[in-house]
């Protein structure tokens, strides 16, 4: 596809050219009660890859308040192992950046609370930034002081008027789901101190392709970062890429330190990760191409196998009705009829409908009344938590189905 005025990169401007189509989408977070009269909003879900600066992003923008309101699902504090991995976030940053009792710091997408209600805890000032006032109140209820707003450089300025600078700006799965990030970047550089830094994690392109996990790319995620493309959209912003470290949450994230430049010491870790992204060829335009013909050979396995399973007369549960599923169930053409009902521990999803392919969501107290023969395991960056929980489902005989690095029975 030629670029075109439309495709053009979000940071730098550049021709951005399209290399993966995964079709009509649905909001991925957005659960359909049966019997909704209201037209369901479906968009062209494509990526593509900017030749000037490689940042990988979608090439439509879905209108922010279409995902993110009062009724936006999804929780923070789903996950036994994402609940650690925030605590450990929360006591690292405690013995650093906020180790002094008037340190403040502000998290970009706090959600429940499930990092900030730790730093309240331990009686820092803080502050989250959350759109989402269902999943905000949660954190309201945990002592988490929360201003209901998307975060954005008027938010800051508003932030700086009355509560002052920070030394520290914490963001995780939220940066990569916003498309300004001019007006982003502008504000953290009005909120934070001279010397404050921002620290930012999100989905790892490298793990995305070396994985096919195409499920990442939904409505919410707006760019998949590489160490190159965030050092240069950094620069961009007057600020520099200090540190870069891997986290194994959500599939394979990166976790980004970000200073104003010349304020802080560049680890070898960032020369490191540059030369490795090089060596592979990760933003490479042949990279993206090879990805997308991954894609559809996962696609059509998946397809096959149900199909199989069905007309074997199996029965399939989908387990953890994720965002990302949205993608794989529509992309796939996942219908009732493969796969019958999707459990998952969720309250505001359960007795819903999946986005698009209208999957009934069930508690997961219903996934033994009875076993299914087979369960597709949508939640699959949560494998080791869910199959320890469901132990039991293989002991009975049933089997789990993956589709994330390969379609596989297990
Ligand atoms: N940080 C949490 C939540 C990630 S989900 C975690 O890692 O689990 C993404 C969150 O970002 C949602 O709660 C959503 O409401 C919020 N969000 C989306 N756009 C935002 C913006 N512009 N500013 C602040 N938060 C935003
Ligand atoms: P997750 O993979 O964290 O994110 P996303 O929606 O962005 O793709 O979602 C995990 C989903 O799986 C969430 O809806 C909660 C559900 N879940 C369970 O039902 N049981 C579990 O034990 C865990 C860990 C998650
Ligand atoms: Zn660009």
């Amino acid at each position: 596809m030629n670029p075109s005025e439309s495709f053009r990169c979000r940071i730098c401007r550049g021709p951005v050219w399209q290399f993966l189509d995964l079709g009509r989408q649905p909001i991925s977070d957005a659960f359909r009660t049966a019997g909704d009269t209201d037209p369901e909003f479906f968009f062209d879900l494509a990526v593509g890859r900017c030749a000037a600066c490689t940042m990988i992003q979608l090439t439509n923008a879905v209108p922010r308040e279409r995902m993110f309101h009062a009724g936006y699902p999804y929780l923070s504090s789903g996950s036994a192992v994402m609940r650690e991995h925030f605590a450990r976030t929360a006591a690292s940053f405690l013995e650093t950046e906020l180790r002094d009792d008037g340190s403040f710091v502000i998290e970009i997408g706090c959600n429940d609370g499930v990092m900030l209600g730790m730093i309240a805890e331990a009686g820092r000032r803080h502050l989250g930034v959350e759109p989402s006032a269902g999943v905000a109140r949660i954190a309201e209820d945990a002592e988490v002081r929360v201003r209901v707003a998307f975060f954005e450089e008027s938010t800051a300025r508003d932030i700086v008027a009355t509560e002052g600078r920070a030394d520290l700006a914490y963001s995780a799965n939220t940066i990569c789901h916003i498309p300004y990030l001019d007006s982003v970047f502008r504000g953290l550089d009005a909120v934070l101190k001279p010397s404050g830094i921002f620290v930012f994690e999100d989905p790892y392109f490298g793990d995305i392709v070396a994985k096919t996990s195409y499920d990442q790319i939904y409505d919410e995620h707006f760019y998949y970062f590489t160490v190159r493309s965030v050092r240069e959209m950094v620069r961009r912003f007057g600020f520099e890429l200090v540190d870069v470290a891997p986290l194994a949450v959500h599939g394979g994230e990166l976790r980004y330190t970000v200073a104003r430049a010349g304020q802080r010491t560049v680890t070898p870790a960032v020369a490191e990760w540059l030369a490795a992204e090089e060596r592979a060829g990760l933003a490479e335009a042949i990279t993206c191409s090879r990805f997308a013909a991954n894609v559809g050979a996962n696609r059509r396995a998946l397809r096959g196998l149900l199909e199989r399973l069905h007309e074997a007369g199996h029965s399939v549960a989908g387990y953890g009705a994720t965002a990302k599923s949205a993608t794989v169930t529509n992309f796939v053409g996942i219908t009732p009829e493969l796969v019958s009902y999707v459990c998952d521990s969720t309250p505001a999803k359960q007795g819903r409908l999946t986005p698009g392919a209208h999957l009934p969501v069930l508690s997961p107290e219903r996934f033994r009344e009875p076993y299914p023969d087979y369960a597709l395991l949508f939640a699959w960056n949560h494998a080791e938590e869910i199959m320890a929980k469901e132990h039991e489902f293989r002991d009975h005989g049933g089997r789990w189905i993956t589709y994330v690095p390969d379609v596989a029975i297990r």
